[in-house]
């Protein structure tokens, strides 16, 4: 929190107001009846915020001829825009990292991978009301071409247990995505 919100009363409650009217605004994740989290359809106009090469979840050494997908994380575009403005995460802001097979072209004389199939859709929804257990953060693994995904936010679930204590900024690893970590001044540590 802010500690400008603390100054003025008066001021607080404007501040408030202008965030909730944001929030408002907001493309929030969806819900279907059941409550799975349905797949986002308009992510050709989702902001890039990193990209990461062998970042897959094992402790193996990293092989050069075999490095492993390339990750490309994503943010909901009206999400960015608020946690731009107000430098954190409004209630169902959606980021996506979505893992490519690395591929080698030879032709013309490609040194190194460029991002081959899709192999793996992973969401993270930010929201403090909808999952209070797990301080706001529940994880979305869509599975081939699915297109609704369970929450996985049990406080002992394997994402949440990395992510929570990990991640530097608010359950996200922010410290690796270079706009969002110059947004809060952090460093890549
Ligand atoms: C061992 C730690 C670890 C585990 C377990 C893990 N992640 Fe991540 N996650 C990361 C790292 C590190 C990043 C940064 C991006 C990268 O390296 O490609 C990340 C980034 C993400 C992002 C991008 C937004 C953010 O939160 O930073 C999503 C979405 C995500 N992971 C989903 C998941 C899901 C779903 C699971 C469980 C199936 C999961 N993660 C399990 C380490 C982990």
């Amino acid at each position: 929190m802010f500690s400008f919100r603390r100054t003025l009363a008066a001021c607080s409650l404007l501040i408030a107001a202008g965030s909730a009217l944001a929030q408002d605004n907001l493309n929030v994740a969806r819900y279907d009846n059941a409550g799975l989290l349905t797949y986002p359809a308009d992510l050709y106009a989702w902001i890039q915020t990193a990209a990461s090469v062998g970042s897959d979840y094992n402790e193996n050494p990293i092989d050069v001829e075999n490095p492993g997908t390339i990750g490309v994380v994503q943010m909901e575009p009206t999400a960015y825009k608020y946690f731009m403005e107000h430098g954190e995460y409004a209630d169902g802001t959606m980021y996506l990292l979505s893992f490519y097979r690395p591929e080698r072209k030879s032709d013309p004389q490609l040194q190194g991978f460029v991002q081959g199939d899709l192999v793996q859709r992973e969401i993270h929804v930010i929201d403090k009301v909808r999952y209070p257990q797990t301080a706001g953060h529940a994880f979305f693994l869509y599975r081939g071409d699915t297109t609704t995904a369970t929450a996985l936010n049990e406080p002992d679930n394997v994402c949440v247990a990395c992510h929570i204590p990990e991640g530097s900024f608010d359950g996200t690893f922010s410290q690796f995505y270079p706009d969002i970590r110059a947004r809060l001044g952090l460093t890549q540590d």
